[in-house]
């Protein structure tokens, strides 16, 4: 028996079905609820509003838990691969280890990108940030690769998918080459896909280059920890340009855009700036202070979460690299020292415990990002590079649910009732 929900306003009764996931809330379906009611749901930032059916990700904002395929964060990160992840994402499944190994073998194969796109970079000013670029190149692959961009085409699409996934860090590290002067490295793929972007971002022509394991290890962490988290803003993005039937390109260069917002993926390069310009721990209650300031702007960056109102998984496990990440290196970063006062005094202020405010994934990443040797234009990129994979997988689930249509939601209109045109010599 379905279970339904009922509105009453005036001389109206209706009821509505309500629909159960395998965890987390339960939905009331309101696809009737115009037609039914001649009335709009309002809900500006969708604080209460599911966008679609998704076996993608599971976020428990209450627990600060995060499941991928119904796998939590903190296994992924400890005991899986950037890969391994992606091919979850993807597929629903862990790969067997054949599995891995050709999904692997098959991204290797398409990480160099068409000759002619490194044209594109030479169009941008030396100082042009980073996502701008990425903004361009990636909706460019659109004019290159016209044998994966019929959507109709499972076969296209899972191509698309490849390409992109293997093209991601081609592209970042050409961005940052292109930053510093340097000639662009192509792929080797013998390294791991990790590997391969560390050696194309900080190897030259002129000699050869290692691949640091650590530094190796971290950065494939970091991937994975970005990898993909529900309906956030950009995956929300890529899913209503989707829903449109434009091309998989086109979609992620739009998710790309809605990343580089300081209250989304631009946040990391934010929250570094911040922590240094506060540089040192007795500057902290100045800053608390302006946070809590109604009638100032300023937020602490990397705090505070639309879904978690406990400690967000993956900020646990980035604070947790960014300490290893600096010893190993023998680095000591005094941001970091800034970072962890910060959190202290934070959590233990009314204001962020009233509000549920916490670390999120953004407030230690630019941390160990910055000990890796990246400038902090580059963050936003690095969570774009891993964060293809999350948009890929929800791009492919969008367009294979029956029940999804071309996005279109209405409004409240607060403007003019029709008025007549009045002709300039008489205004
Ligand atoms: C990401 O959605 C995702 O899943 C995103 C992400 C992903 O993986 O895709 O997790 C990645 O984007 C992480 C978030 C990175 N952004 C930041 O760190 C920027 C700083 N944080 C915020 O701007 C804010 O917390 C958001 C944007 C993250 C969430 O905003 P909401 O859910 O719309 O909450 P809100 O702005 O309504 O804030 C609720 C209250 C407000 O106070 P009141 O109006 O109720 O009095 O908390 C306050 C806010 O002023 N508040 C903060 C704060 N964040 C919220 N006050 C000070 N510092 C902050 N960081």
């Amino acid at each position: 028996m379905t279970e339904t929900a009922t509105f009453k306003t005036g001389s109206l009764d209706k009821s509505f079905p309500t629909l159960s996931g395998t965890v987390g809330p339960e939905v009331v379906d309101i696809r009737k609820f115009y037609a039914e009611t001649n009335m709009f749901t309002y809900d500006p930032g969708y604080t209460s509003t599911a966008s679609c059916q998704s076996a993608i990700t599971y976020i428990d904002g209450d627990q600060g838990i995060l499941l991928h395929r119904g796998y939590p964060i903190d296994q992924l990160a400890e005991q899986s691969s950037f890969m391994e992840v992606s091919y979850l994402l993807l597929h629903g499944e862990l790969p067997s280890a054949e599995q891995l190994k050709e999904f692997s073998w098959t991204i290797s194969r398409h990480t160099m990108v068409h000759e002619q796109l490194s044209t594109f970079y030479r169009a941008f000013r030396r100082d042009a940030h980073p996502m701008a670029i990425m903004c361009g190149v990636v909706g460019a692959l659109s004019a290159f690769y016209h044998d994966s961009t019929d959507i109709t085409d499972p076969i296209q699409r899972l191509i698309a998918s490849h390409r992109l996934i293997a093209k991601m860090p081609t592209l970042a590290a050409m961005a940052f080459k292109y930053s510093i002067g340097q000639p662009f490295l192509y792929p080797q793929n013998e390294l791991s896909y990790t590997g391969n972007f560390l050696r194309m971002t900080f190897g030259v022509p002129a000699e050869p280059y290692e691949v640091n394991p650590i530094i190796e290890q971290a950065m494939d962490k970091i991937f994975i920890l970005h990898a993909d988290h529900e309906q956030n803003a950009s995956t929300s993005t890529v899913r209503l340009a989707g829903s449109s039937g434009a091309n998989p390109f086109a979609c992620m260069a739009a998710g790309i855009a809605c990343l580089w917002g300081p209250a989304h993926g631009g946040a990391n390069e934010a929250a570094l700036n911040m922590l240094r310009e506060i540089g040192d721990v007795k500057r902290i209650p100045e800053y608390i202070a302006r946070a809590k300031d109604k009638n100032d702007p300023f937020r602490l960056m990397g705090f505070g979460h639309r879904v978690y109102k406990n400690f967000d998984p993956r900020a646990k496990v980035m604070k947790a690299t960014a300490d290893k990440v600096l010893k190993e290196l023998g680095k000591s970063d005094p941001v970091l020292d800034v970072a962890k006062e910060l959190e202290h005094i934070a959590l233990n202020d009314p204001y962020f415990i009233d509000k549920k405010l916490y670390p999120n994934v953004d407030f230690y990443s630019g941390v160990i990002l910055n000990a890796i040797g990246f400038p902090t234009e580059m963050f936003t990129v690095l969570f774009a590079l891993a964060r293809t994979v999350g948009w890929v997988a929800q791009w492919n689930e969008m367009i294979s649910d029956p029940e999804q249509k071309i996005g279109r939601p209405r409004q409240l209109y607060v403007g003019e009732t029709q008025r007549d045109y009045v002709p300039v010599d008489r205004r």
